[in-house]
């Protein structure tokens, strides 16, 4: 019998290419970037599975271009690039790549925490130029971690393993989650306060939470006024969760003392976005879960969930659960 056709939207490492030889016959896009559109649409017109990542939009256009599909196996764990209704109405299941990558992910931030509170990027250049001549007192002095209060908002995978990461660090922890979490309050030593609440007493404001019309823009003008003067906004969730203008002012104005980001609105983020230009904001291009461990990890998943719908099993990692009957 012949093997069902599936669509391969990005390099995807070894561990995910094993385990779809010889159940799949599969096509893999190698090139850097999201297939050009006319091509994708042409390449998938026969497939059963289609192994996706944040670069391809998944939407209407995508499903009606794809009568057989059956499963879009998102190589992440966000799925913010797919219509996920659109999807749900087509009994199309969806999954996504949890756990695999939440230690990458939240090492990362602590990353950004580290090098915005340190001032690490800035201090790299200064050495570098040098302009280092002579040890000083006052030169490069950032803010203390250790110590100070963080403010995590959505408590999932993520925001827990950034919290255990806090604890080392003797940081009070306080979490904002549309769902209360007593079970890990006590765990973990979060305090659970509303969203104004914890942006005017953290010092660290850290983003975790999903992408949705609910989150979009839910850090603007009035929130970043909420921070304190000395507060340092870290997003490596979604870019669409802040307002990246009103950051600019926040930063550029010092209502805050500066931001660490790994996403952007729009990505690749535009050279001449103003927020670049700003030494207290650090920037890196969205690499989150880029360790190697967990980019093998989110191969091999996506590989296991696209198999598992082309077998008729249900997927570990279904996001509408709904089309599972
Ligand atoms: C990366 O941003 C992911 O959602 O996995």
């Amino acid at each position: 019998m012949a093997l069902p056709k599936v669509y391969v939207g990005l390099p995807i490492q070894e561990s995910g290419r094993k385990l779809l030889e010889g159940k799949v016959d599969f096509k893999i896009w190698e090139k850097e970037g999201a297939p050009p559109r006319n091509e994708l649409l042409e390449d998938i017109k026969d497939v059963e599975g289609l192994l996706s990542g944040l670069p391809i939009k998944v939407d209407a256009e995508l499903f009606a271009a794809a009568p057989k599909l059956k499963v879009v196996s998102n190589f992440a764990v966000g799925y913010d690039n797919i219509d996920v209704a659109e999807a749900t109405k087509r009994g199309i299941c969806v999954t996504n790549t949890p756990e695999v990558l939440t230690p990458a992910t939240a090492d990362l931030a602590f990353a950004l925490i580290l090098a915005s509170a340190r001032r690490i990027i800035e201090a790299n250049a200064f050495l570098r130029s040098g302009d280092w001549k002579v040890w000083h007192p006052e030169l490069l002095v950032g803010q203390e971690v250790a110590g100070s209060t963080i403010g995590i908002i959505g408590l999932g995978q993520i925001g827990q393993a950034v919290a255990r990461r806090a604890r080392g660090f003797d940081m009070k922890i306080l979490y904002f989650d549309p769902f209360r979490r007593p079970e890990l309050e006590t765990q973990l030593e979060a305090r659970y306060v509303q969203l104004d609440e914890l942006l005017r007493e953290s010092d660290f404001v850290t983003l975790h939470c999903i992408l949705d019309d609910k989150t979009r823009g839910l850090i603007g003008e009035r929130e970043l006024r909420l921070m304190k003067k000395n507060a340092i906004l870290i997003n490596a969730a979604r870019g669409p969760l802040v307002d990246q203008g009103a950051l600019y002012k926040a930063c550029s104005e010092k209502w805050i003392w500066g931001a660490g980001l790994d996403v952007f609105a729009k990505e690749p983020v535009p050279l001449d976005e103003p927020l670049l230009t700003l030494p207290n904001v650090t920037t890196v291009p969205h690499i989150g879960s880029a360790s190697i461990a967990a980019r093998n990890g989110m191969a091999a998943r996506s590989a296991e969930n696209l198999l598992a719908v082309l077998e008729g099993k249900r997927p570990r990692d279904l996001v509408n659960k709904e089309v599972w009957k």
